[in-house]
Protein backbone atom coordinates (compact mmCIF):
# COMPACT_ATOMS: atom_id res chain seq x y z
CA UNK A 1 0.00 0.00 0.00
CA UNK A 2 1.43 3.49 -1.05
CA UNK A 3 0.23 6.91 0.36
CA UNK A 4 -0.93 9.97 -1.38
CA UNK A 5 -1.03 13.58 0.47
CA UNK A 6 -2.32 16.22 -0.74
CA UNK A 7 0.62 20.08 0.21
CA UNK A 8 -1.40 22.06 -2.70
CA UNK A 9 -4.05 24.01 -3.17
CA UNK A 10 -5.40 27.69 -2.96
CA UNK A 11 -5.23 28.26 0.98
CA UNK A 12 -7.48 31.12 0.52
CA UNK A 13 -8.90 31.19 3.86
CA UNK A 14 -5.80 31.45 5.53
CA UNK A 15 -4.60 34.37 3.82
CA UNK A 16 -2.26 36.64 4.65
CA UNK A 17 -0.36 33.53 5.98
CA UNK A 18 -0.39 31.70 2.77
CA UNK A 19 0.56 34.69 1.02
CA UNK A 20 4.35 33.66 1.69
CA UNK A 21 3.45 30.40 3.15
CA UNK A 22 2.33 26.76 2.16
CA UNK A 23 -0.73 26.49 4.62
CA UNK A 24 0.75 22.42 5.05
CA UNK A 25 4.41 24.17 6.98
CA UNK A 26 2.28 26.20 9.01
CA UNK A 27 2.96 24.96 13.02
CA UNK A 28 0.49 23.13 15.17
CA UNK A 29 2.30 22.80 18.21
CA UNK A 30 5.42 23.44 16.63
CA UNK A 31 5.69 21.08 13.84
CA UNK A 32 4.08 21.90 10.60
CA UNK A 33 0.49 20.70 9.76
CA UNK A 34 1.75 18.13 7.05
CA UNK A 35 4.27 16.32 9.40
CA UNK A 36 1.25 15.04 11.36
CA UNK A 37 -0.10 13.43 7.91
CA UNK A 38 3.41 11.78 7.29
CA UNK A 39 3.65 10.22 11.10
CA UNK A 40 0.06 8.52 10.56
CA UNK A 41 1.12 7.18 7.29
CA UNK A 42 4.32 5.85 8.38
CA UNK A 43 3.04 4.50 11.86
CA UNK A 44 0.51 3.08 9.66
CA UNK A 45 3.53 0.83 8.06
CA UNK A 46 3.40 2.92 4.85
CA UNK A 47 6.80 4.15 3.38
CA UNK A 48 6.20 4.88 -0.19
CA UNK A 49 4.05 8.55 -0.43
CA UNK A 50 3.34 10.84 -3.22
CA UNK A 51 3.26 14.27 -2.28
CA UNK A 52 0.74 16.67 -4.76
CA UNK A 53 2.23 19.90 -4.64
CA UNK A 54 1.95 23.15 -6.50
CA UNK A 55 3.47 23.38 -9.48
CA UNK A 56 5.77 26.15 -8.52
CA UNK A 57 7.23 26.45 -4.97
CA UNK A 58 9.53 24.24 -3.81
CA UNK A 59 9.24 24.64 -0.04
CA UNK A 60 7.61 21.43 0.64
CA UNK A 61 10.56 19.50 -1.35
CA UNK A 62 12.73 21.75 1.38
CA UNK A 63 11.56 20.55 4.51
CA UNK A 64 11.26 17.00 3.37
CA UNK A 65 13.69 15.98 1.13
CA UNK A 66 13.51 12.25 -0.25
CA UNK A 67 11.51 11.46 3.08
CA UNK A 68 14.82 9.55 4.56
CA UNK A 69 14.51 11.49 7.98
CA UNK A 70 11.34 10.40 8.69
CA UNK A 71 11.92 6.92 7.41
CA UNK A 72 9.86 7.52 4.61
CA UNK A 73 10.35 7.48 0.59
CA UNK A 74 8.70 10.32 -0.74
CA UNK A 75 7.90 11.22 -4.54
CA UNK A 76 7.03 15.07 -5.44
CA UNK A 77 3.71 15.11 -7.97
CA UNK A 78 3.75 18.71 -9.17
CA UNK A 79 -0.12 19.52 -10.10
CA UNK A 80 -0.39 22.36 -12.67
CA UNK A 81 -3.25 24.18 -11.31
CA UNK A 82 -5.22 23.53 -8.35
CA UNK A 83 -7.96 21.77 -9.70
CA UNK A 84 -9.71 19.86 -7.18
CA UNK A 85 -9.26 16.73 -5.51
CA UNK A 86 -10.15 14.11 -7.99
CA UNK A 87 -7.63 15.88 -10.16
CA UNK A 88 -4.81 14.83 -7.30
CA UNK A 89 -5.84 11.42 -7.89
CA UNK A 90 -6.04 11.51 -11.14
CA UNK A 91 -2.13 12.56 -11.91
CA UNK A 92 -0.99 10.23 -9.16
CA UNK A 93 -1.81 7.38 -10.98
CA UNK A 94 1.60 6.99 -12.34
CA UNK A 95 3.06 7.06 -9.23
CA UNK A 96 0.03 4.74 -7.68
CA UNK A 97 0.41 2.17 -10.21
CA UNK A 98 -2.03 -1.13 -9.21
CA UNK A 99 -1.63 -0.86 -5.89
CA UNK A 100 -4.15 0.25 -3.37
CA UNK A 101 -3.62 3.43 -1.42
CA UNK A 102 -4.52 5.61 1.11
CA UNK A 103 -5.22 9.67 0.02
CA UNK A 104 -4.99 11.77 2.78
CA UNK A 105 -5.61 15.48 2.70
CA UNK A 106 -2.41 17.28 4.33
CA UNK A 107 -4.38 19.68 6.31
CA UNK A 108 -5.93 17.36 8.09
CA UNK A 109 -5.12 16.30 11.67
CA UNK A 110 -7.07 13.34 13.44
CA UNK A 111 -6.21 12.09 16.78
CA UNK A 112 -5.31 8.18 16.64
CA UNK A 113 -3.74 7.67 13.14
CA UNK A 114 -5.14 5.90 10.32
CA UNK A 115 -4.00 2.28 10.85
CA UNK A 116 -7.32 0.97 11.46
CA UNK A 117 -9.42 2.25 8.53
CA UNK A 118 -6.94 0.69 6.73
CA UNK A 119 -7.30 -2.49 8.35
CA UNK A 120 -11.37 -1.70 7.84
CA UNK A 121 -10.73 -1.43 4.00
CA UNK A 122 -8.83 -4.95 4.29
CA UNK A 123 -11.49 -6.73 6.36
CA UNK A 124 -14.63 -5.35 3.71
CA UNK A 125 -12.49 -5.87 0.73
CA UNK A 126 -13.49 -2.66 -0.20
CA UNK A 127 -13.50 -1.11 -3.53
CA UNK A 128 -13.46 2.44 -1.43
CA UNK A 129 -13.18 2.82 2.27
CA UNK A 130 -14.17 6.25 3.57
CA UNK A 131 -14.04 7.76 7.02
CA UNK A 132 -17.00 10.10 8.41
CA UNK A 133 -16.78 12.96 11.30
CA UNK A 134 -20.23 13.80 12.51
CA UNK A 135 -20.41 17.45 12.18
CA UNK A 136 -22.72 20.78 12.69
CA UNK A 137 -22.11 22.45 9.40
CA UNK A 138 -22.31 19.65 6.53
CA UNK A 139 -22.99 21.65 4.32
CA UNK A 140 -19.51 22.63 3.81
CA UNK A 141 -18.24 19.18 3.06
CA UNK A 142 -19.23 16.10 0.84
CA UNK A 143 -21.77 14.65 2.43
CA UNK A 144 -23.18 10.94 2.36
CA UNK A 145 -26.41 9.63 2.67
CA UNK A 146 -26.56 6.55 4.21
CA UNK A 147 -29.70 4.12 4.40
CA UNK A 148 -29.12 0.68 6.52
CA UNK A 149 -25.48 1.06 7.10
CA UNK A 150 -24.41 1.65 3.10
CA UNK A 151 -23.74 4.95 1.50
CA UNK A 152 -26.42 5.24 -1.15
CA UNK A 153 -25.07 8.60 -2.24
CA UNK A 154 -22.78 11.58 -1.81
CA UNK A 155 -23.16 15.20 -2.51
CA UNK A 156 -20.86 17.75 -2.45
CA UNK A 157 -21.58 20.66 -0.32
CA UNK A 158 -25.25 20.42 -0.80
CA UNK A 159 -27.67 22.80 0.55
CA UNK A 160 -29.88 20.72 2.41
CA UNK A 161 -27.58 17.65 4.10
CA UNK A 162 -29.01 13.96 3.64
CA UNK A 163 -27.20 13.33 7.11
CA UNK A 164 -24.97 15.11 9.59
CA UNK A 165 -21.93 13.57 8.65
CA UNK A 166 -19.00 14.84 6.56
CA UNK A 167 -16.30 12.40 4.40
CA UNK A 168 -13.48 13.79 6.35
CA UNK A 169 -10.13 14.00 4.44
CA UNK A 170 -8.68 10.17 4.68
CA UNK A 171 -9.78 7.75 1.96
CA UNK A 172 -8.76 4.74 0.61
CA UNK A 173 -8.99 3.29 -2.39
CA UNK A 174 -8.04 0.32 -4.99
CA UNK A 175 -7.45 0.94 -8.50
CA UNK A 176 -10.99 1.26 -9.45
CA UNK A 177 -10.86 5.01 -8.52
CA UNK A 178 -8.39 6.02 -11.72
CA UNK A 179 -11.30 4.70 -13.65
CA UNK A 180 -13.76 7.36 -12.00
CA UNK A 181 -11.83 10.36 -11.26
CA UNK A 182 -10.78 9.87 -15.70
CA UNK A 183 -14.55 9.55 -16.39
CA UNK A 184 -16.21 12.19 -14.05
CA UNK A 185 -16.47 16.21 -15.49
CA UNK A 186 -15.22 19.60 -13.56
CA UNK A 187 -18.01 20.74 -11.55
CA UNK A 188 -19.77 24.18 -11.58
CA UNK A 189 -16.71 25.61 -10.05
CA UNK A 190 -14.19 23.91 -12.05
CA UNK A 191 -12.51 21.72 -10.47
CA UNK A 192 -12.98 17.55 -10.07
CA UNK A 193 -14.92 16.80 -7.43
CA UNK A 194 -13.59 13.55 -5.09
CA UNK A 195 -17.05 13.49 -4.18
CA UNK A 196 -18.09 12.97 -7.67
CA UNK A 197 -15.85 10.50 -8.10
CA UNK A 198 -17.61 8.73 -4.93
CA UNK A 199 -20.74 8.73 -6.70
CA UNK A 200 -19.09 7.62 -9.78
CA UNK A 201 -18.00 4.10 -7.90
CA UNK A 202 -21.59 3.76 -6.06
CA UNK A 203 -23.25 4.12 -9.23
CA UNK A 204 -21.14 1.64 -11.17
CA UNK A 205 -21.57 -0.63 -7.71
CA UNK A 206 -18.07 -0.76 -6.59
CA UNK A 207 -18.22 -1.56 -2.86
CA UNK A 208 -18.08 1.51 -0.48
CA UNK A 209 -17.51 0.69 3.02
CA UNK A 210 -16.87 3.28 5.96
CA UNK A 211 -16.20 4.04 9.45
CA UNK A 212 -16.70 7.13 12.01
CA UNK A 213 -14.26 8.63 13.52
CA UNK A 214 -15.33 8.59 17.08
CA UNK A 215 -12.12 11.05 18.50
CA UNK A 216 -11.81 14.37 16.90
CA UNK A 217 -11.08 15.43 13.44
CA UNK A 218 -9.77 19.04 12.12
CA UNK A 219 -9.66 19.79 8.51
CA UNK A 220 -7.24 23.00 9.24
CA UNK A 221 -8.91 25.38 6.41
CA UNK A 222 -9.45 28.32 8.38
CA UNK A 223 -7.80 30.68 11.32
CA UNK A 224 -9.88 29.07 13.94
CA UNK A 225 -9.53 25.59 12.93
CA UNK A 226 -5.54 26.08 13.21
CA UNK A 227 -6.08 27.25 16.82
CA UNK A 228 -8.49 24.34 17.42
CA UNK A 229 -6.21 21.86 15.81
CA UNK A 230 -3.53 23.24 18.14
CA UNK A 231 -5.57 22.86 21.49
CA UNK A 232 -6.54 19.76 20.33
CA UNK A 233 -2.91 18.67 19.95
CA UNK A 234 -1.30 20.05 22.75
CA UNK A 235 -4.63 18.42 24.83
CA UNK A 236 -2.22 15.44 24.36
CA UNK A 237 1.57 16.36 24.52
CA UNK A 238 4.38 14.91 27.65
CA UNK A 239 5.49 17.24 29.53
CA UNK A 240 9.58 18.00 29.17
CA UNK A 241 10.99 21.05 30.30
CA UNK A 242 15.08 20.96 28.24
CA UNK A 243 15.04 24.84 28.59
CA UNK A 244 16.43 26.93 31.17
CA UNK A 245 13.47 28.12 34.18
CA UNK A 246 14.57 30.65 36.46
CA UNK A 247 14.02 30.47 40.21
CA UNK A 248 11.58 33.90 39.92
CA UNK A 249 9.31 31.41 37.06
CA UNK A 250 6.69 29.03 37.54
CA UNK A 251 5.68 26.25 35.20
CA UNK A 252 2.18 24.50 35.43
CA UNK A 253 0.22 21.93 33.90
CA UNK A 254 2.25 20.23 30.25
CA UNK A 255 4.68 22.41 29.33
CA UNK A 256 7.38 21.87 26.85
CA UNK A 257 10.32 23.66 26.54
CA UNK A 258 12.57 23.40 24.17
CA UNK A 259 16.38 23.33 24.96
CA UNK A 260 18.41 26.57 24.82
CA UNK A 261 14.75 28.47 25.48
CA UNK A 262 15.13 30.62 28.59
CA UNK A 263 12.12 31.36 31.08
CA UNK A 264 12.42 34.15 32.93
CA UNK A 265 9.92 35.59 36.18
CA UNK A 266 7.52 34.46 34.29
CA UNK A 267 4.12 32.29 34.39
CA UNK A 268 4.09 29.54 31.78
CA UNK A 269 0.51 27.57 32.23
CA UNK A 270 0.17 24.55 30.37
CA UNK A 271 -0.71 23.31 27.84
CA UNK A 272 1.22 25.19 25.87
CA UNK A 273 4.93 24.41 23.70
CA UNK A 274 7.82 27.00 23.69
CA UNK A 275 10.71 25.91 20.83
CA UNK A 276 13.98 25.75 21.58
CA UNK A 277 16.03 29.54 21.79
CA UNK A 278 12.79 31.32 22.52
CA UNK A 279 13.10 34.01 25.19
CA UNK A 280 9.87 34.77 27.72
CA UNK A 281 10.57 37.47 30.19
CA UNK A 282 8.47 38.65 32.47
CA UNK A 283 5.63 37.55 30.86
CA UNK A 284 2.37 35.35 30.75
CA UNK A 285 1.91 32.20 28.89
CA UNK A 286 -1.51 30.76 29.21
CA UNK A 287 -3.32 27.44 27.74
CA UNK A 288 -3.17 26.19 24.51
CA UNK A 289 -0.22 28.27 22.99
CA UNK A 290 2.40 27.25 20.55
CA UNK A 291 4.97 29.50 20.58
CA UNK A 292 7.80 28.31 17.75
CA UNK A 293 11.64 28.87 17.79
CA UNK A 294 13.70 32.09 18.03
CA UNK A 295 10.96 34.34 19.68
CA UNK A 296 11.15 37.14 22.33
CA UNK A 297 8.15 37.35 24.51
CA UNK A 298 9.12 40.17 27.30
CA UNK A 299 6.42 42.05 29.51
CA UNK A 300 3.28 40.48 27.66
CA UNK A 301 0.53 38.14 28.07
CA UNK A 302 0.06 35.56 25.45
CA UNK A 303 -3.01 32.95 25.18
CA UNK A 304 -4.33 30.11 23.11
CA UNK A 305 -2.28 31.54 20.22
CA UNK A 306 -0.31 29.95 17.55
CA UNK A 307 2.95 32.06 17.51
CA UNK A 308 5.63 31.18 14.45
CA UNK A 309 9.39 31.42 14.42
CA UNK A 310 11.18 34.31 15.02
CA UNK A 311 8.76 36.75 16.30
CA UNK A 312 8.77 39.64 19.10
CA UNK A 313 6.13 40.64 20.87
CA UNK A 314 7.51 43.02 23.44
CA UNK A 315 5.52 45.34 26.07
CA UNK A 316 2.47 44.70 25.22
CA UNK A 317 -0.47 45.35 28.14
CA UNK A 318 -3.28 43.79 26.72
CA UNK A 319 -3.46 39.81 26.57
CA UNK A 320 -2.56 38.58 23.27
CA UNK A 321 -5.50 35.45 22.82
CA UNK A 322 -6.40 33.75 19.53
CA UNK A 323 -4.11 34.87 17.17
CA UNK A 324 -2.14 33.86 14.77
CA UNK A 325 1.56 35.39 14.45
CA UNK A 326 3.39 34.17 10.85
CA UNK A 327 7.19 34.34 11.13
CA UNK A 328 9.34 37.41 11.71
CA UNK A 329 6.29 39.31 13.05
CA UNK A 330 6.94 42.09 15.34
CA UNK A 331 4.53 43.68 17.97
CA UNK A 332 6.04 46.42 19.81
CA UNK A 333 5.18 49.51 21.77
CA UNK A 334 4.91 52.99 20.18
CA UNK A 335 7.11 55.25 22.12
CA UNK A 336 7.02 58.39 19.77
CA UNK A 337 5.31 61.32 19.92
CA UNK A 338 2.18 61.65 18.74
CA UNK A 339 0.44 59.15 20.54
CA UNK A 340 -0.60 56.44 17.74
CA UNK A 341 -0.78 53.09 16.57
CA UNK A 342 1.33 52.55 13.56
CA UNK A 343 1.11 49.99 10.74
CA UNK A 344 3.35 48.35 8.50
CA UNK A 345 1.15 45.20 7.52
CA UNK A 346 0.18 42.77 4.31
CA UNK A 347 -2.32 42.43 2.28
CA UNK A 348 -5.33 40.58 4.02
CA UNK A 349 -4.16 40.86 7.37
CA UNK A 350 -6.66 40.98 9.76
CA UNK A 351 -6.31 43.48 12.96
CA UNK A 352 -8.27 43.71 16.21
CA UNK A 353 -7.24 46.17 18.47
CA UNK A 354 -8.68 47.59 21.74
P1 LIG B 1 -9.07 22.67 0.38
O1 LIG B 1 -8.94 23.09 1.80
O2 LIG B 1 -10.37 22.17 -0.07
O3 LIG B 1 -8.66 23.85 -0.59
P2 LIG B 1 -7.47 24.87 -0.52
O4 LIG B 1 -6.29 24.30 0.18
O5 LIG B 1 -7.26 25.33 -1.92
O6 LIG B 1 -7.95 26.07 0.45
P3 LIG B 1 -8.99 27.27 0.27
O7 LIG B 1 -10.34 26.62 0.08
O8 LIG B 1 -8.86 28.02 1.57
O9 LIG B 1 -8.55 28.09 -0.91
O10 LIG B 1 -7.97 21.58 0.04
C1 LIG B 1 -7.88 20.39 0.80
C2 LIG B 1 -6.50 19.82 0.66
O11 LIG B 1 -6.20 19.49 -0.69
C3 LIG B 1 -5.37 20.72 1.05
O12 LIG B 1 -4.33 19.86 1.52
C4 LIG B 1 -4.94 21.38 -0.23
C5 LIG B 1 -5.12 20.26 -1.21
N1 LIG B 1 -5.45 20.56 -2.61
C6 LIG B 1 -4.53 20.24 -3.62
O13 LIG B 1 -3.41 19.81 -3.35
N2 LIG B 1 -4.92 20.43 -4.91
C7 LIG B 1 -6.16 20.90 -5.25
O14 LIG B 1 -6.47 21.01 -6.45
C8 LIG B 1 -7.08 21.22 -4.18
C9 LIG B 1 -8.46 21.74 -4.51
C10 LIG B 1 -6.68 21.03 -2.91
Amino acid sequence: MKALITAGGHGTRLRPITHTQNKHLIPIANKPILNYALEYVREAGIKVVGIITNKDGSEVKDVYGDGKELGLSITYIPQERPSGLADCVRIAQPFIGNDSFVFYLGDNIIVGGIRRFIDEFRANDSNCHLVLAKVPDPERFGVPEIKDNHIVRIEEKPQKPKSDYAVTGIYIYDSSIFEAVNSIKPSARGELEISDAHQYLIEKGLKISYSEITGWWKDTGKPNDLLEANRLVLDNISPNIAGKVDQDSNISGRVIIGAGAEIKNSNVRGPAIIGSGTKIINSYIGPYSSIERDCVIQNSEVEFSIISENCKILNQKIRIEASLLGKDVTIIEANAKPFTNRFIIGDQSIIEIR
